[in-house]
Order: C-alpha cells, then structure tokens, then sequence
C-alpha cells in the first residue's frame, strides 16, 4: 500500500504535495519522493524514509513548479531504498510516474522491453510500467492518454497511477483499478491523491475513479473520463466531501482498528494475489521454491513469534501437522531464546511477526541461524529487520496496520502459512489432487466470506453492549479454533482492559469452570466442523452452571443457537480455514465494548505497536 499525491493549477504545487504526502502517511512510510515541473524541466527528489526526509533531500532540487506529484511508499516490489522510491522516469526522461499497487505480469513485460533496449534502475514493478508506456508511445504513435490505456490494457494486476509527460505539460493521466484513487477539483485547479485528505482544504468536489477508469486532467478543461478497457466515455460523478480531516485520514472509519478489521477482505486477496493460482493447480511463493529441499528435509518446524502472531503460529502448528505432516514446534520467542533449545541444522525455524522488529524474535533467529537451522521469515513490513535477517521468507502484504491491536497481520500472517503449508503438502505428496484442488479453490472464497462475517457487525454491537461491564471474560475453542480463543481473549484485554482468558475447550473442567457462574461471559467457537459436538457438551456444561455463552457457529446452526444466550453466525469453510473467519466477530466485539469504555482503542495505554526492546 502507498500513497500518491498530484497538484496541477496556479498555486506552487510543492507544498501541497508534501503536505499531502504527510496525511497519506498511514498508507506506507518506507520512502518518498516527489516530481514537479517548473516549466522547463523535471526536477525529482526521492529518498529512503519518511516524508520528513524528503523534505531535506528536496532541499537539492528547485522547488519551483505549479505541477507537481508525489509518492509516499510502502515497498512491494524491492527493498525500500532511494533508487526504488518513486516516481520513476521512463528511459527517455521525459515520463514520470507515481503507482500505489503491484504489476502482477512485471517480469515478461520487463524482458520484453530489455530485449527491445530499455534499461531499468530499480527493482520495482512501477519503472516497467512506465517504459512500457513510453515504448507505446513510441510505437503506436499516440498521445500519453492513448498510450497509457493501451499499456494498462497489457497488465495484470492493481493500480492507481498519475502519469506527467514532459512534452504535455499542462495535463496529468490517472488510472485505477483496484487501489483508490480521487481527484479534487478546483477552481482553475486539480488535485490527485489516495484518499481525499490531501485537499480537503482546498475543495469539497471530489471524483473518485471506479476500477478500470482513467482520466485525463488537462488546465482549464473539464476532466475527461474513460473507460480503460474500451476508451468508451464514462461521465464524472462529482461527489460534496462532508468529511473532516481526521476522518477521511482514517478512510471514514472512527478508529484505525476498525478500518483495518474492515480491510480484511482486501489484505486477504492481496497476500494470495501472485501466489494462488487455482485454477491452474499452482501456488507459487519463491522463498519455498528456492529452498523446498530444507523443508522436505527438515526434522521439524520450529516457529517463534509473540502476541498475535505466536497466535497466528500456534494456528499454523496444526496447518502444518494436518496438511503436510511435518512435526511443528511453537515457541514464544523470548522464551525459546533464554532456554538454551537443542537445535540443529536439520530444524527449519519460521519467524512471524507483523513489524518486523520485535526484539525477542528477532533475537530467537540469530540464535537459530547460531546453531545452523534454515530461517523462513513471515513479516509485514518490506525491508524490516526481521525480513533482513531471515535466510527466505514471504511478506504478507496487509499494508500498514496502524493499530496498536493487530487484526488484519493475524489473519494475513495465517494465509502465508496456509499456502506455505499446501505447497509442502504438495510437494510431498501428502495430498490427493482433490483435496489440493479443493483448499485452493475454497481458498479464494475467503475474502468474500470475511465480508459475510463482518456483515454481523450491528448483531455485535448489541452483544457487546450487554457485556460491555464484565470484568472478567472465558474464551473457548478447540482444534484450530483454540489458538482464536486465545486471540479473542488477547484483544479483549489489551483494548478494553477486561481481564480474559483463553482456553481449549475440554480444559476448562480442568480448572476455569471453577469461575463460571451467571456473571461470567464466555465466548465460544463452536463451529460445524471439527470438534463440533464436544464443543457443543462443553457448552452444556457452561450452561447447567448458569454461564453466559456467546457462541460463535456456522450459518444455519440450530443446535447451539438453542443452548446460547446470543449466537454470531460466520460462513460455512474448511476446518483449517475457520479461524479465518471466526476471528473477525471476536475483534469487532473487543471493538465495540472497548469504544463503549472510552478506551483509546488505536492506542491502548502501555503499549506499542512495535516491540524493540525485550
Ligand atoms: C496484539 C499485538 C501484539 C503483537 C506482538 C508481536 O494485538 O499487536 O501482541 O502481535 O507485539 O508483534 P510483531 O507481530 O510485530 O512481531
């Protein structure tokens, strides 16, 4: 996810590019870089690190221009470094361009064009997008408008583009699909940017492009919009902003929590996007097929992480088990780290974790990488310690999670794991054709069953302001579902400050059931497949001591809905992909009862969203 930022008018466009580089901030803040024409020439700065940096770096440039776009990253295709910052010049120099997406079909574009002569500085998708704009340019003989359709007409994947051609300096041509993109329309002047933050100020008249649209915003003439695919004409639709600016930062949502929870779906589809291909039986993810001897040959899997994702690698502890058969340890990092564990060059240890820079993980791979085991990487962040430091890995490019309470890492970090595990299961042969066919395809349904899911967000309301003044709380849940309950009970307490706890299911006659009585809440995830029926005699037995259950089931359940005092219906799935879908009712109702305490709920007291200290 990055941000991008464009200015064309009578005002000078370097300020209000930074300024709106900054508010576009929250979407990536690897690098930055911006462009602007002062009339004669391009003049571009672009830099490693935050919008601050580049306010200095640009300190080398002139600053001169009325035109101007901007780029605020978080890196997909290479390391975050100076060179792969945008914008990027096409090979002439006269083209530059901004991209927030991922150009799928990247790599035979890019020999297609070195072959044809062109030459590419950085690692990124965004530079052969923009050569292959010039190169039709060139070719076809067609006006920049004309070149980039033809050329988005020969992607693959998700875009939202401002494109700046030397030769036409009084117009800007945008494109989206799949990222946003708004144009905030003045008088004498236009604005581009992500979301509408960067000109709030400026304008209430905003167009935000549907997917497969362009436009061509030229001084002094109406925005002409369309249709990328067939260049038919599609009308501009100006919408009145009504939102503040706080507001439209958090893309509408009160909190960030609550965007991120609601940005599921979407991060889901974007860690599968390039890696699943079902329909042709193929996952692809190049840090396992570098290195799939060291699994195949592996003793077993040790995974370290803490928090949500020691959560996320408990879930993956019977991923791996089922699916591929391969014995799994997890291991809190920072208990792993201090116990002097046997390992050996035969382990394979998998890291997670969503920042990158936890301390105790990362100092759990320095000691594994010690004593000779292979270390495979799950990070978020692109470039980030712990991304550096592993021998391979696989990003899991939910784009920023500002949150302090991860959501969206947890369920992202789950679906790298899974495909990591259904290609090992693959390759050894573990599993029949049908089966691998079946978690592919039912695999790409989960986006679209995490909407359904979220759908029950006023039912959990409801529920939430009935138990809103617990003070203590029991999450249940057995097979792949207890590593949820423990994560249910994790986003309760750090958000709201309720105390709760997560168990298996069958343990809680072991001790906890000592707790329950008709002012104890516990949430349990008794969905269809799995355990189901002795989750259900679990719930018998919370009931006949007056227990309240909150039961998380699968559409169409009537034999818990008959027990339960409030049940949350979630899609029906695979077993192993469950927790997938049963995590979301357990973040929306930590959610809802924290906004209901006035807890600060993006940034609950005591912690921090990156843990660097041990
Ligand atoms: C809980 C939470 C923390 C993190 C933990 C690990 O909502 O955010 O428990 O999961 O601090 O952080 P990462 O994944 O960045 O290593």
């Amino acid at each position: 996810m990055c941000g991008i930022v464009g200015y064309i008018g009578y005002r000078e466009a370097f300020p209000i590019v930074i300024k709106g580089l900054q508010r576009l901030e929250y979407r990536g803040y690897d690098s930055a870089g911006i462009a602007l024409f002062d009339g004669n020439q391009i003049n571009l700065a672009k830099t490693k690190g935050k919008v601050e940096d580049l306010k200095n770096k640009a300190k080398e440039i002139s600053q001169k221009g009325t035109i101007g776009i901007g780029h605020t990253r978080w890196a997909t295709h290479g390391v975050p470094n100076d060179v792969n910052s945008h914008p990027h010049y096409s090979n002439s120099g006269e083209l530059v361009i901004i991209h927030n997406g991922i150009i799928e079909n990247y790599e035979a574009i890019k020999q297609e064009l070195t072959k044809r002569g062109y030459i590419f500085h950085s690692d990124t998708d965004t530079e052969v997008l923009i050569n292959l704009i010039e190169e039709v340019q060139k070719t076809e003989d067609v006006k920049l408008g004309k070149a980039v359709q033809i050329a988005l007409n020969q992607v693959v994947g998700a875009y939202a583009i401002a494109v700046f051609d030397k030769k036409k300096p009084d117009e800007i041509v945008v494109a989206k699909l799949g990222s946003p993109l708004a144009i905030g329309i003045g008088e004498g002047e236009f604005f581009i940017a992500s979301d509408a933050s960067p000109f709030i100020e400026f304008t209430n008249n905003a167009v935000y492009l549907e997917d497969e649209e362009m436009a061509i915003i030229r001084l002094g003439k109406e925005i002409k919009l369309r249709k990328i695919k067939d260049d038919s004409v599609a009308y501009p639709r100006i919408l009145e902003l009504q939102m503040n600016l706080e507001e439209i930062e958090k893309g509408g949502y009160d909190h960030f929590m609550l965007k991120e929870i609601y940005e599921q779906p979407r991060a889901i589809k974007d860690t599968y996007r390039g890696r699943l291909l079902a329909d042709q039986g193929i996952i692809r993810m190049a840090g396992i097929d570098l290195n799939m001897e060291k699994f195949l040959n592996a003793n077993r899997i040790i995974i370290v992480a803490c928090g949500t994702s020691w959560h996320a690698g408990l879930v993956a502890e019977y991923i791996f088990e089922d699916l591929a058969r391969i014995p799994v340890e997890v291991e809190y990092a920072s208990e792993f780290r201090y116990r002097n564990p046997v390992i050996t060059d035969k382990d394979v240890l998998i890291a997670i974790s969503q920042s990158g820079e936890t301390a105790d993980t990362l100092a759990a791979i320095k000691l594994a990488k010690e004593k000779g085991a292979f270390v495979f990487g799950v990070c978020n962040v692109v470039g980030s310690s712990i991304a550096r430091e592993s021998d391979a890995g696989a990003y899991t490019h939910a784009g920023p999670e500002i949150g302090v309470a991860s959501t969206k890492a947890f369920t992202t970090q789950i679906t790298v794991l899974t495909l990591m595990a259904l290609k090992l299961a693959k390759a050894k042969g573990v599993f029949s054709e049908s089966r691998y066919h079946e978690y592919l395809t039912e695999l790409e349904t989960i986006p679209s069953k995490v909407e359904k899911a979220l759908e029950s967000n006023t039912l959990i309301e409801i529920i939430a302001d009935v138990y809103k003044d617990s003070t203590n709380c029991l999450y249940l849940g057995r097979g792949y579902n207890f590593p949820v309950a423990l994560e249910g009970a994790l986003k309760l307490k750090e958000i709201s400050y309720i105390h709760a706890e997560g168990y298996p299911a069958a343990e809680m006659k072991h001790g906890p059931i000592a707790l329950i009585d008709e002012h104890m809440p516990v949430f349990v995830i008794a969905t269809k497949k799995g355990h189901y029926e002795k989750v259900v005699s679990n719930i018998q037995e919370i009931k006949s001591r007056k227990g309240k259950i909150i039961a998380i089931v699968t559409e169409g359940d009537e034999q818990v809905r008959d027990l339960a005092d409030h049940v949350i219906e979630v899609p029906e799935t695979l077993e192993s992909l469950t927790p997938l879908l049963t995590t979301i009712p357990l973040q929306l109702l930590s959610y809802h009862i924290a906004v209901m305490r006035n807890c600060n709920v993006d940034q609950p007291r005591n912690l921090a969203k990156s843990v660097t200290v041990e």
